[in-house]
């Protein structure tokens, strides 16, 4: 059963975007966590097998578009359909919100996923994203 995470599952969700190579130096991936739980705007859906967290997928609304960061599912789990679980219930929480758009940014080094994508009826958008940090 999906379900919206709270502050104690920050350790394990950092665990699991290690686990799946989201984490990158210039991101506090728990402050991440941290901050999307603290918004009213946003949430992290978790799945867990047995207790153990083993999908994670970060929500939010901006006031235009709804957006999916963090999608990530263990290795020993995937293939099972957990992921296409997470974005369906991103997509329901978008949906409740009142998002008209659900939409996400794949790293470019990251391509190999966006058969996955393809999978589940995502279609690519040809945006370029600039922007710069502000902390
Ligand atoms: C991407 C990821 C979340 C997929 O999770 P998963 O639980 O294995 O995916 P599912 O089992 O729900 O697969 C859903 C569908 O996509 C297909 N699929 C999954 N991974 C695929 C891949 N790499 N290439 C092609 N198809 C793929 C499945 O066959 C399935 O198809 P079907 O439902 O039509 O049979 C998982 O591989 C992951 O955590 N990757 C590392 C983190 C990452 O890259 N996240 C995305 C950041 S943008």
């Amino acid at each position: 059963m999906i379900e919206a995470l709270g502050s104690a599952d920050a350790t394990a969700a950092v665990a699991l975007w290690e686990e799946a190579d989201l984490n990158r130096p210039w991101n506090d991936a728990g402050s991440d966590f941290r901050r999307a739980l603290e918004s009213p705007s946003s949430t992290v859906l978790g799945i867990r097998d047995g207790g153990r967290l083993v999908g994670t997928a970060m929500v939010g609304w901006d006031g235009h578009r709804g957006w999916v960061y963090y999608l990530a599912v263990a290795g020993s789990h995937r293939g099972r359909g957990l992921g296409r679980e997470l974005m369906a219930a991103a997509e329901h929480w978008l949906k409740e919100v009142g998002a008209p758009k659900i939409q996400f940014m794949v790293r470019t080094e990251n391509d190999a996923v966006l058969s996955f994508y393809d999978h589940l009826g995502y279609i690519p958008q040809y945006c370029v994203v600039l922007g710069r940090r502000l902390d």
